[in-house]
């Protein structure tokens, strides 16, 4: 009963930021979005994670109705207080991630996994696996945090920096391939530099549709920006780089 009515506040106040613009204001330069207001079931893959944690709780406090995926072994602690759910799997385990697709009737899917362990193909396997669970399960949108140096934006990042990044910018190629391929209305985020400013900080992230671009982002805004994309028509299969000028840039 109390979860109940603190969701509806949340919604309620969800609507009124909505009408009022709030949420969108300068979160998208070249894609302006046009968010619905309404509360969506979004499941998030890396969610107890530095960049998903900041993701789960823009999305929790803009009253969206929060699953993040996670492992029995994840550390939770950044989540301590947020009001979601939970379902434990491996995303490396395509039963998992079929279970937990099938768990509930999704609306959006957010992949902010980060490799934990040494497997190169990890981003392929894990972005192959949500795509095709995310298609079969009627999903309407997959947002998929990726890096700058995959597919077209090889030219952007630093040559000198490429060969060693080159296996795993090919198993992201994979997941965005996997992603595009799904059906399913993608939204593809790269990051080529990520710094955290301290709190307080102001942030200027912004999505921009040139490959060739290479700036640094911070995790807050790239968290505020994958809100502003949640059911934005200008967001719909499109891939952006997300920089914020504000931000030294370190090649
Ligand atoms: N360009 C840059 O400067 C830069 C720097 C860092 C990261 N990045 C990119 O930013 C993104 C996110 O990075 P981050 O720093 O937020 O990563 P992070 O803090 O390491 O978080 C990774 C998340 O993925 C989860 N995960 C890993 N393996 C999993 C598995 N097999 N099954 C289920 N969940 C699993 C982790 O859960 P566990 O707790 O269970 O491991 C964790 O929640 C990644 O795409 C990364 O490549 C870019």
């Amino acid at each position: 009963m109390v979860k109940t009515m603190f969701r509806s506040t949340r919604r309620a106040a969800l609507t009124t930021m909505l009408a009022f613009g709030l949420l969108v204001h300068a979160t998208v330069s070249d894609a302006a979005p046009t968010p619905v207001a309404a509360s969506r079931k979004i499941i998030v893959f890396g969610g107890s994670g530095q960049l998903g944690a900041q993701i789960v709780r823009a999305l929790q406090g803009a009253g969206h109705d929060v699953t993040v995926f996670v492992r029995p072994t994840s550390d939770r602690d950044r989540l301590t207080k947020v009001d979601v759910h939970f379902i434990e799997g491996d995303v490396t385990i395509e039963a998992d991630v079929r279970r937990a697709m099938q768990s509930t009737r999704f609306d959006v899917v957010v992949d902010a996994l980060g490799r934990s362990g040494a497997d190169v193909d990890f981003f392929a396997t894990s972005g192959t696996h949500i795509a095709k669970w995310a298609g079969a399960t009627g999903v309407k949108q997959l947002i998929l945090h990726s890096s700058v140096g995959v597919g077209l934006s090889k030219d952007a990042y630093p040559p000198e920096r490429y060969p060693a990044m080159r296996r795993l910018f090919v198993a992201k190629e994979i997941g965005e391939n996997a992603a595009i391929a799904s059906g399913v209305s993608y939204t593809i985020i790269r990051n080529a530099v990520l710094r955290d400013p301290p709190e307080g900080t102001p942030e200027n992230a912004r999505l921009v549709s040139d490959q060739k671009s290479y700036g640094s982002v911070s995790r807050r805004g790239l968290a505020r920006l994958t809100l502003a994309c949640i059911d934005a028509a200008d967001c719909r299969n499109r891939v952006f780089h997300a920089i914020d000028d504000t931000l030294p840039v370190l090649r």
